[in-house]
């Protein structure tokens, strides 16, 4: 299977030569403290030279197998050579053009393919960005526009991005938000997976304006705050809520979108039908490139309401198609596949060691929780196991308070799969 579904996926494991850091990735870390913002989040010091399928290479040649893509991002595996061919292909013919002000068939194209697959009722328009939270702003935006109303539902636990629009809507970690304030006004959050009746009576009825909602935004796998599955009935009552109430429903598959869960959409597994879907990450394999999708009647601005100067860039475009391609070709296909096993082997795993609980998620969007002995969830193992498993030669993110996430290259093999499980098992077994 390795070989047809994933030929690209040649280095198969990974190999620790040096103590980590290494001398050169040292030097770039004490290089990057000096001069880079403090705000990024990094949990180990690794340092990329060149990436090939779910293999990555730091500068002191340690390869390590990664199970985080970049955040759920790098879908084709690292430098896919289809990918790499269409990017180079399209950077001969032109890189940029401005699809605000001009028109290039590469974007039509994508959009035309991308909007067939979107579950959206009817006829669907598209905008491109580059980025999730710009995909989450124009929604933002469009929603005020169509509805004339400001307020919206959110949910904690939610990760909408960090520009002030989706910074509003996002309720993840305090950090994000902490002196960051005023937010936009009329945005209520409420819990994942709160009964639709709370929502109604609590928010909705007891708010300055029941017709003023404008949106709900939801992922419909909370992605940041823990990889969390809802079940299908509740995002279908909140369906229903909104067409009561004439709010639109947006779906935020900024993560969960493009293949990562084994369906192009997680909507799809739901049979959920959104009016707005915002995607990013995984569309272009790393290329930045993001989206939101509506249904036609609801896209309704005029020429310069909004725009944007890099969204929809023309090589970031021709990656997309490669991407999508290899989505359909196999790698769908893939993430279900693979993706099976390895929750199978969580499930297995969690029932021998005691710090793993709560294997769970869809495709290659996976995620289980860490508890300490005594089972209460333990962020301070979390961090150990991430630290552990970099030392093992394994890229792995957190999630949520206590969560790790599981979010490989969708060409990612069985054997690496297990690489990873069997590795863990080593490290719970260390702790
Ligand atoms: C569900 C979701 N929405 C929005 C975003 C923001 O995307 P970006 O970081 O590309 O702005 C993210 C990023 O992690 C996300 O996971």
């Amino acid at each position: 299977m390795t070989t047809t579904l994933a030929p690209e996926n040649k280095a198969m494991l990974p190999e620790i030569k040096t103590p980590l850091p290494g001398p050169k990735a040292k030097a770039v870390v004490d290089r990057d403290h000096t001069i880079m913002s403090p705000s990024y989040t990094r949990d180990y010091p690794f340092v990329m030279e060149r990436g090939e399928g779910c293999i990555v290479w730091d500068v002191d040649g340690n390869s390590f197998l990664d199970m985080a893509a970049g955040i759920a991002v790098n879908s084709t595996g690292h430098s896919h050579p289809r990918v790499v061919a269409a990017i180079q292909d399209q950077a001969a013919k032109f890189l940029h053009m401005s699809g605000t002000d001009f028109y290039y068939d590469v974007q039509v194209r994508l959009a035309e393919r991308i909007c067939k697959y979107a579950p959206i009722k009817g006829d669907k328009k598209i905008f491109f960005t580059n980025s999730g939270t710009e995909a989450i702003e124009g929604a933002l935006k469009l929603a005020r526009h169509h509805k004339h109303g400001t307020q919206m539902i959110a949910f904690y636990g939610s990760f909408h991005g960090r520009t002030m629009g989706s910074l509003s809507l996002t309720a993840s970690k305090s950090t994000q938000r902490k002196g960051f304030s005023p937010f936009l006004g009329g945005i209520f959050h409420v819990n994942y997976g709160e009964s639709v009746a709370n929502i109604e009576n609590n928010v909705i009825k007891r708010v300055v304006d029941e017709a003023g909602f404008a949106a709900l935004f939801v992922e419909p796998i909370q992605g940041e705050g823990g990889y969390i599955v809802p079940s299908r009935e509740w995002l279908h009552d909140l369906r229903g809520l909104c067409d009561k109430y004439g709010i639109l429903l947006v779906a935020d598959e900024v993560q969960s979108g493009m293949g990562r869960t084994g369906k192009m959409f997680a909507c799809d597994h739901f049979g959920l039908q959104p009016d707005i879907i915002c995607i990013a990450k995984g569309i272009a394999s790393g290329m930045p490139l993001g989206a939101f999708i509506a249904r036609a009647d609801i896209m309704d601005w005029k020429p310069g309401q909004h725009g944007t100067t890099f969204g929809g860039n023309p090589v970031a475009c021709a990656a997309a198609h490669a991407t999508v391609d290899l989505l359909e070709e196999s790698l769908m296909e893939n993430a279900t596949q693979v993706g099976g096993h390895l929750k199978g082997r969580l499930e297995e795993l969690q029932k021998k060691v005691k710090c793993i609980s709560g294997a769970r998620g869809l495709g290659l969007m996976l995620a289980f929780d860490v508890v300490d002995a005594s089972g209460k969830p333990s962020p301070e193992i979390r961090n150990k196991i991430v630290l552990k498993a970099y030392e093992h030669g394994i890229l792995i993110l957190g999630c949520g308070a206590h969560a790790i996430r599981v979010c490989p290259p969708l060409v990612i093999s069985r054997e690496q799969a297990d690489f990873f499980v069997d590795t863990l098992a080593t490290i719970c077994r260390e702790i």
